[in-house]
């Protein structure tokens, strides 16, 4: 369980309340393609205009590098808000975030209502977390309630901050919900616990393929990092995605598996490709991989193989597509996972980022306990460490 104060221990009635979300979401022709941050963003907000706050809702907005862009203008997601409320959002379009508009529209608010201020990185200070800018973000707010799990991996002032500047800062809901799942699973498992790893590159799992080794009793490894540790044991990988420097460390990592009686899987076969493409051809390999293929998804009997793997599971991790799953040749080895856990009777998580979009977009998501809505919060969570705008939000 999260220590914390949360919105349920404070009162908020007639109180300005600043609440940080992640409402990063993905816009194309600004028009939001997936919304389900600010679905996830809901039940805190409620909460709090039910409450009788003044809910004054911050975010970041991809990366305008403390310039006013107004492609990432967060004025479609005050649109989208007022809808899934079913009440109007108020946006305090202000190129300097907390300016003359935001200000005026916070002192206007009664009770309930909600504002909604421009993308807090349209000001340089905000990724540096400058005393200045957490000021003037503190100075709109009586309470500060912390709800963006997925930049909790940030030290920013929207989030980390804000709360040196206001009397009482706590998290919302989905903080809770997210750091409660997260951290049972990885602390206090109902086991067998299995985790599985997948995504492109080992360099970027390293300390959650370490971390993760110490707590589960299966991991198991595919998608583009697996290569790594074929070449480990001696197979050949063709053309497939290969990160040299980390032979060494997928090793280490299968010595250390076996030395905490952990079983520790990789594919068996592979599903090839003789070029990065849909149309390519294909084939299955079974005993290493030729020159002029690349592994594009697992084979079919690491299909199998990971889901018998996964019959007996009680708590289920998963980070990281078992392929390109993007390209539906090369779905099978994603979906099959996938499939297996939403059959389990057990705990299942599914990290953010590209694990959640394919988990919703194959399907799948209403068939899992918990999935994050923080890809890169996520996995540092799952490499053991505590995030900056966790530990911020003291019980003040
Ligand atoms: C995310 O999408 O992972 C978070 O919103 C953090 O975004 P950032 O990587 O731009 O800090």
């Amino acid at each position: 369980m999260l220590n914390k104060k949360s919105v349920d221990d404070i009162n908020v009635k007639g109180k300005r309340v600043l609440v940080r979300c992640d409402f990063n979401v993905p816009l194309v022709d600004g028009k939001i393609t997936d919304e389900n941050r600010l679905v996830a963003a809901l039940p805190t907000i409620k909460k709090l205009i039910n409450d009788g706050g003044k809910v004054i809702l911050c975010s970041h907005l991809g990366k305008p590098k403390g310039e006013p862009k107004p492609e990432l203008s967060l004025a479609p997601v005050a649109t989208r808000l007022a809808d899934l409320l079913g009440q109007p959002v108020t946006f305090a379009a202000d190129a300097t975030v907390v300016g003359d508009n935001a200000k005026a529209a916070v002192a206007a608010m009664n009770d309930g209502d909600v504002v909604l201020l421009e993308n807090t990185r349209y000001r340089a200070e905000e990724t540096k977390n400058v005393d200045e800018f957490s000021k003037e973000l503190a100075s709109l707010a009586d309470i500060f309630v912390n709800d963006a799990f997925g930049t909790a991996h940030r030290a920013h002032c929207s989030n980390v901050g804000v709360t040196k500047y206001v009397d009482t800062a706590v998290v919302g809901y989905l903080m809770q919900k997210e750091i409660d799942f997260l951290g049972n699973a990885v602390n206090n498992p109902v086991r067998p616990f299995v985790a599985i790893l997948g995504g492109s590159k080992v360099s970027s799992k390293i300390s959650v393929i370490n971390n993760l080794l110490d707590k589960v009793d299966t991991l198991i490894i595919g998608g583009g990092m697996a290569y790594t540790f074929e070449k480990a044991l001696g197979q050949t990988v063709g053309d497939s995605l290969l990160e040299e420097d980390y032979i060494e460390y997928a090793k280490e990592m299968m010595d250390k598996a076996k030395a905490k009686g952990v079983n520790l899987l990789i594919p068996v076969d592979t599903v090839v490709a003789d070029q990065f493409s849909n149309d390519a051809n294909i084939k299955v390999a079974e005993k290493g991989i030729d020159d002029g293929w690349m592994g594009l998804d697992i084979g079919p009997k690491t299909r199998e193989l990971f889901a018998n793997s996964l019959k007996d599971a009680k708590t289920v991790v998963w980070n990281g597509p078992m392929g390109c799953f993007e390209m539906s040749n090369f779905e099978a080895g994603t979906v099959a996972v996938a499939k297996a856990l939403a059959d389990l009777d057990a705990t299942t998580i599914i990290g953010g980022g590209d694990s959640a979009s394919a988990v919703n977009n194959l399907g799948f998501g209403d068939k899992m306990t918990h999935i994050s809505t923080g890809g890169g919060a996520s996995l540092e969570f799952l490499e053991g460490k505590e995030l900056p705008g966790v530990a911020a939000a003291n019980d003040k």
